[in-house]
Parts: structure tokens; C-alpha cells; sequence
């Protein structure tokens, strides 16, 4: 099974976005956290800086849309060229029909789940999405504590995943170090969001340990 470590530059120095970029060449995917400090009590950035990141990135980039009405704003990121368009199933009127206008227009795409929402419903909608991101956190800041208690959700949709066939990618986000890593590597996450515990350290490094962790410990089936 393969395995995607995917930097969130939430933790980078903002002031230097080009430079930190350089610096996770060796990463899947570049996570990129957009916050309108309403659907979460925090403000990142936005379509015009995301579009200047798409030409600077060595790497393609996923978004993590934390924002009210995604049905408006999401689709304005896969058409500026985003690999993946990521936004919360609470905040979406029409998840099912945002899915469908993302990959129509060339994104893959992606729903989040906060850490209290239930995945149940989601699950016979598998097909429509390409990715589903299973918060570990409350989203909003990184450099919180992982929670356990999301992990029964990741089992949940590793088993129908696997049981349906179908290539949904399980991405986790939130707390990821690499103790917390395999844990959820253990419940069948593939695709691992890590700001902190990238960016406090010697990147490059960081993305071997986090990789290797989660390698040694993914689902072999
Ligand atoms: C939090 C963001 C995360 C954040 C993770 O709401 O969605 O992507 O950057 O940061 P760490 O890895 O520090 O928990
Ligand atoms: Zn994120």
C-alpha cells in the first residue's frame, strides 16, 4: 500500500513560503490549510495566495478547505489547478454535488470529516469521492494533540474501502508525529497530514521518519 506524507505549511514561516516549499521537495503533496474564521476560529489565506503557490510548489498541493459554503468557494481552487479540493461534509449543502463539479473540473476530491462528526452516513457515497479526511483534531490550529477517539471512523472506512474496491485515499490530519502515525496507519490511513512535526524540525528528515513509521505499520492487504 502506498504511503503519502503530506506536509501542512501551516507550521512554515509564512514569510518565506517559496523557500519552505524547497524544503519538502521529497513529500507526496503539499497540504494547504484555507481558514475564513467563520466555519473556524482562525484566518490563513486565500485563492490569490494559493494561486501563486501552485507555480512556486515542487509538489502538487492539497487543499484543506475549512470554510462556510464550499458549494461556493471549493471549485475556484480545483480550477486554479489544486490536485486535490478537500472541504467539510458539515459546511457543505451539497456534498455529493460538489464532489462531482471538483473532479469535473480535473480535481480529485476530498471530504472531511471534524472529529465529532459521524462517518456512517458517508459510506454507501464512497464512490463519489477520491479522498476522505479523517480530522484528528479540532480543525482550526495545528500544534493540538491527536485524538484516539477518531480512530474507529478510519477502521470503519478502511473496511469498506476495501471491501468495495474502490481507491478512496483515507488521510489523516491533526497531532501526527511518529508515535501518533502509526496508530493511524494501524486503523488504515494512508495519507498523513503533519505540520508541526515537519516544520519543527529538519523537513527532509522528518518526512524519512514519518514515512518510515507509517510504513512499518500500514495495512498489507
Ligand atoms: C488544523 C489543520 C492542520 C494543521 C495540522 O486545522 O487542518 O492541517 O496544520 O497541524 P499539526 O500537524 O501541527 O497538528
Ligand atoms: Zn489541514
Amino acid at each position: 500500500m502506498v504511503t503519502r506524507i503530506n506536509p501542512s505549511i501551516l507550521a512554515a514561516d509564512f514569510a518565506n513560503l517559496e523557500r519552505e516549499f524547497g524544503r519538502i521537495g521529497t513529500a507526496d503533496l503539499a497540504h494547504v490549510d484555507v481558514m475564513d474564521n467563520h466555519f473556524v476560529p482562525n484566518l490563513t489565506l486565500g485563492l490569490p495566495i494559493v494561486e501563486r503557490l501552485l507555480q512556486v510548489s515542487p509538489i502538487p498541493l492539497d487543499l484543506h478547505l475549512m470554510i462556510d459554503d464550499p458549494d461556493r468557494w471549493a471549485p475556484a481552487y480545483a480550477e486554479a489547478g489544486a490536485f486535490s479540493v478537500t472541504f467539510h461534509a458539515e459546511a457543505a449543502a451539497d456534498a455529493v454535488g460538489l464532489a462531482r463539479r471538483l473532479r469535473s473540473i480535473g480535481a480529485r476530491a476530498g471530504l472531511a470529516l471534524k472529529p465529532g462528526t459521524p462517518v456512517e452516513p458517508y459510506l454507501d457515497l464512497l464512490v463519489e469521492f477520491d479522498q476522505v479526511l479523517v480530522m484528528t483534531v479540532e480543525p482550526g490550529f495545528g500544534g493540538q494533540s491527536f485524538m484516539p477517539a477518531t480512530m474507529p471512523k478510519l477502521t470503519l472506512l478502511a473496511e469498506r474501502v476495501r471491501a468495495s474496491g474502490l481507491d478512496v485515499w483515507l488521510q489523516v490530519d491533526g497531532g501526527i508525529t511518529e508515535d501518533t502515525i502509526v496508530q493511524a496507519a494501524q486503523a488504515g490511513a494512508n495519507t498523513f497530514v503533519a505540520g508541526s512535526s515537519v516544520f519543527n524540525g529538519d523537513p527532509a528528515e522528518r518526512i524519512n521518519a514519518l514515512r518510515a513509521a507509517a510504513e512499518a505499520h500500514s495495512h498489507t492487504h
